[in-house]
């Protein structure tokens, strides 16, 4: 049988986050020893509060299928801390944030719809956008890759269904201003179109503060939220994230959702829940850690002269190396042949950005300080 993929696949690309990680592994396994600063995964262990609890559920008996929405008292406790009095109703749980977004592609779009990508923008966003059978419209960030309001609304055409919004953002860290996220609810209100605001790096924020989209935007009036437990909470592995909508969209969810996976495991969802509950000072413990790592860096790069914008929230620093990489090679792929350190190519975040690399510090601080001493000896 020769298998010919469908026509939706010709433009799907593999996760160019995983794939830098997987290239790294490859090495590894080879005997050589890389510096990781690739993919966006705290090196921290799940705060022990939010083991303990799953553990007992498991030992409960919490070990069937449960719920295809997500536990009752998950989802109350979300829809406390989601703003515009959102209800339990309006939210569904999802083995991770990222099948929360590709359920949400798939409940909102027709075919050929357009969703607004604002770039430099987290990949998988474009390739879910496809699948889903909708035209991603990618369009720039300005100064400090803030948003700018005057091609949000030159982008809209009678096709665009959707604005995709990221702060803190994957890859360049920026928080988007308040004054930008007013603007674009605005256009998004008027143009009555859905703004999809992925916010699960809310909580990892060292200068200024994070403003939610729901400050500005109601449910009704057409915001869908997405967040997750992975990356505040060091929970990659439990795979658990979630969407917050108008209701006759989370039904259309729920649908899939009962086709798809049936259910997020019970057990992990009242991890997930002792961890809302107790783990505040762990979460900001975290961070803490986060913010020395990055103090860091931006003292590495500045005494290197190597021009970068500080990250004001997430765990990413995304720097432009075109300068530094002499034999026309492509950054990332220098960095880890020549500096055996692996980053994800900037390439991946928008074909702008082909001269950067994304460098992770959710690493722990001796593969930073190792791997930037390799990355300044190999660019010197
Ligand atoms: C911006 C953004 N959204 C969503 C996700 C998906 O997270 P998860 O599926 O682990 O909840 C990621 C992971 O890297 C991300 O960076």
């Amino acid at each position: 049988m020769i298998y010919k993929p469908p026509s939706k696949f010709a433009k799907i690309e593999e996760s160019a986050t995983l794939k830098a990680g997987e290239k790294a592994k490859e090495l590894q396994d080879k005997g050589i020893s890389i510096w990781k600063l690739d993919v966006g995964e705290p090196d921290f262990n799940t705060p022990e509060p939010i083991v303990r609890a799953a553990y007992e559920a498991i030992k409960k008996g919490m070990t069937h299928y449960s719920s295809t929405q997500g536990l009752p008292e998950l989802r109350a406790e979300i829809a406390r801390r989601s703003g515009n009095q959102a209800s339990p109703s309006e939210v569904i749980i999802t083995p991770g944030s990222k099948q929360a977004l590709f359920y949400t592609f798939e409940a909102i779009l027709d075919p050929g719809d357009e969703v607004i990508i604002i770039e430099p923008a987290w990949p998988s966003y474009k390739q879910m956008v496809q699948l889903s059978g909708g035209r991603p419209v990618t369009i720039d960030t300005g100064e400090d890759f803030q948003p700018v309001l005057d091609s949000v609304a030159s982008s809209l055409t009678d096709r665009t269904k959707a604005i995709l919004l990221n702060s803190p953002n994957n890859p360049t860290g920026a928080v988007f201003s308040e004054s930008v996220i007013k603007g674009i609810t605005d256009i998004a209100k008027d143009a009555k179109i859905w703004v999809i605001s992925d916010e699960i790096y809310k909580d990892i924020i060292y200068e200024g503060h994070h403003v939610s989209v729901t400050s500005f935007l109601s449910y009704d009036d057409g915001l869908i939220l997405i967040d997750g437990f992975s990356k505040s909470y060091a929970m990659t592995g439990w795979r658990l994230g979630y969407a917050v909508a108008p209701k006759p969209v989370i039904s259309q969810m729920v649908k899939m959702q009962g086709h798809i996976a049936t259910c997020p495991a019970p057990f992990t969802q009242v991890g997930a829940l002792e961890g809302l509950k107790s783990c505040g000072g762990q979460v900001r413990e975290m961070v803490a850690e986060f913010a020395r790592r990055r103090a860091y860096i931006i003292s590495r790069l500045r005494a290197n002269d190597i021009p970068f914008m500080e990250p004001k929230g997430a765990f990413y620093f995304f720097i432009d190396l075109s300068g530094r990489i002499k034999d026309g090679m492509e950054p990332s792929e220098f960095l880890l042949e020549r500096a055996h350190v692996s980053t994800t190519p900037g390439g991946a975040f928008g074909e702008k950005y082909k001269g950067f690399v994304r460098l992770s510090y959710a690493s722990s601080m001796k593969t930073i300080e190792d791997g930037l001493d390799s990355i300044f000896k190999a660019t010197a």
